[in-house]
């Protein structure tokens, strides 16, 4: 999708479709720009009342002369509208257009601004994934070709085009969570990850194979990936975007390309969705290319911990005693609760070897998650209130909301293990806190914050302005934290 802006509405283009934006009056729509370009005709549905600018609200009118098509689009109350009100209106107004067969479209802004919004929820609902359907399929709901967007200032311009890259970034993520598990394997974002530092000379990537792997102890991945035909890989990419700071942030995605739930096997309902289970790693990729074209001024550790948790006479046992990078001795009550495993060796190495100054997590970690907070939020866990309170502002902004979960000391009694120094499922009981105390016994002395997103990276249902069901969460929240910083 190609995006123009220009300084002033007299400059936007006449394309198939103008979309002019109204918010929700009191009996009629209020109009949001300037509609004295409009004759009587066309605004008949407002004056009539008929059209009341409710949020989302859209009526395609059909006139002579040089617009043929003009959307009135509803952005729903003014008082206190926000970012996420424009996201979905115009996400919606794209779903409308997108079921019409319109490819060009004009954009008024809403005297309002929120140029950015605005193009987020456009370019968000303009999302397709059709790499798997047969051609009969693919004619319909053909994505948004072109969006003009004014009047646009330079500095909004500026912002959009930023916006742009960004949205790429979630689009990615979006594809690898919504490929099928054996094409978006470890190969296969080893080489992503190997492309990126060929793309961009700040980042740099290093890979652990199996035979890496095993020199180094990250005896967890292996375990878990001991039932998949493909070996497990940890992937490291290291961005210097400002080499002269100390400030190092390292993103650690979970990486399962498909969790059967090993021996202790997912019944038929739960096991469907699990190529899902890498959405942290895909977030992570998304991540460090979208700061690497930004250029951001900071300097970031991004980790891949990739293995498939699969089934069959090599699988790692339900009672087995493993031991993993940082040393301690685990005893696997539970195979699926894998995610743990291969996060905890992951962020055990990067501590080590990169010494980073704080430290985020993304995992799909827990099915509990999802029964606490739904697809709505993902859950925040962190041993500093600084990096939470960070965190909680992106989301504000973004619409990526987090929702701050307790950590307590009870939590990690309930991971004792009679034969090893933890175990590592602690049982249905507050899930995803024990889920995430486990990731904390392996967190030195350094600020940390774990993202439980099995709720928010993969929805059950497309949804406003996620059109499929893989959203990308967390490229837009951590971008949105590292240009605050
Ligand atoms: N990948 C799952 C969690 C999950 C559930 C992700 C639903 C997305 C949607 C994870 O590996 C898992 O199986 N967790 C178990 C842990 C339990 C055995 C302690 C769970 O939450 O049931
Ligand atoms: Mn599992
Ligand atoms: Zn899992």
């Amino acid at each position: 999708m190609q995006l123009v802006t220009v300084a002033k509405k007299s400059e936007l283009p006449i394309l198939d479709v103008v979309v002019v934006p109204f918010f929700q009056g009191k009996d009629k729509a209020e109009p949001a720009c300037s509609v004295t370009d409009f004759d009587k005709e066309t605004l008949l549905p407002v004056s009539l009342g008929d059209f009341k600018g409710k949020e989302g609200e859209s009526l395609l009118l059909y006139r002579s002369g040089k617009e043929k098509r003009v959307l009135l689009l509803g952005l729903g109350k003014k008082k206190g509208c926000t970012a996420d009100q424009m996201r979905r209106a115009y996400g919606s107004a794209v779903r409308h257009l997108r079921a019409k067969k319109i490819l060009k479209i004009s954009v008024i802004m809403p005297e309002v601004g929120l140029a950015c919004p605005i193009f987020e929820g456009i370019k968000l609902a303009n999302y397709r994934y059709d790499q798997l359907k047969k051609q009969t399929l693919k004619e319909s709901h053909l994505p948004l070709e072109k969006v003009a967007m004014g009047p646009v200032s330079q500095k909004e311009a500026k912002e959009l085009e930023e916006a742009e890259i960004v949205l790429k970034a979630v689009d990615l993520a979006r594809d690898l969570v919504n490929g099928n598990a054996d094409s978006i394997n470890a190969r296969a974002l080893t080489l992503l990850a190997e492309e990126l530092s060929s793309k961009f000379k700040a980042v740099k990537t290093h890979i652990l194979d199996k035979p890496k792997l095993e020199k180094a102890k990250l005896g967890f991945i292996l375990a878990v990936n001991k039932g998949a035909a493909m070996d497990p890989a940890l992937v490291v990419m290291e961005y210097q975007g400002n080499p002269s700071s100390k400030e190092k942030t390292a993103f650690v995605g979970k990486g399962i390309t498909y969790d059967t739930g090993g021996l202790n096997l997912k019944p038929t309902g739960s096991m469907e969705t699990m190529k899902c289970d890498m959405a942290g790693s895909a977030a992570v990729l998304g991540i460090i290319q979208a700061a690497a074209e930004l250029k951001l001024k900071c300097n970031l550790i991004g980790v891949l911990a990739i293995a498939e948790n699969a089934i069959g006479p090599l699988s790692y046992k339900p009672g087995d005693v493993i031991v993993g990078h940082a040393g301690k001795t685990v005893e696997v009550n539970n195979t699926d609760a894998e995610g743990r495993l291969v996060l905890s060796d992951a962020l055990s190495y990067v501590q080590e070897e990169y010494e980073p100054t704080r430290i985020i997590d993304l995992a799909t970690l827990t099915g509990g998650i999802v029964i606490a907070l739904g697809e709505d939020a993902a859950g925040l866990f962190s041993n500093d209130e600084a990096l939470a309170k960070e965190i909680q502002a992106a989301a504000e902004r973004t619409h990526e909301r987090v929702w701050r979960m307790p950590l307590f000391p009870e939590h990690k009694e309930m991971l004792k293990s009679q034969i090893a120094d933890l175990k590592n499922s602690g049982g249905k009981k507050a899930s995803s806190s024990t889920g995430a105390m486990f990731l904390q016994e392996f967190i030195k002395d350094v600020p940390w914050a774990h993202l439980d997103i099995a709720g928010t990276a993969y929805l059950s249902d497309p949804k406003g302005y996620h059109p499929t069901l893989a959203t990308g969460f967390g490229v837009r929240l951590l971008i949105d934290l590292l240009k605050k910083m």
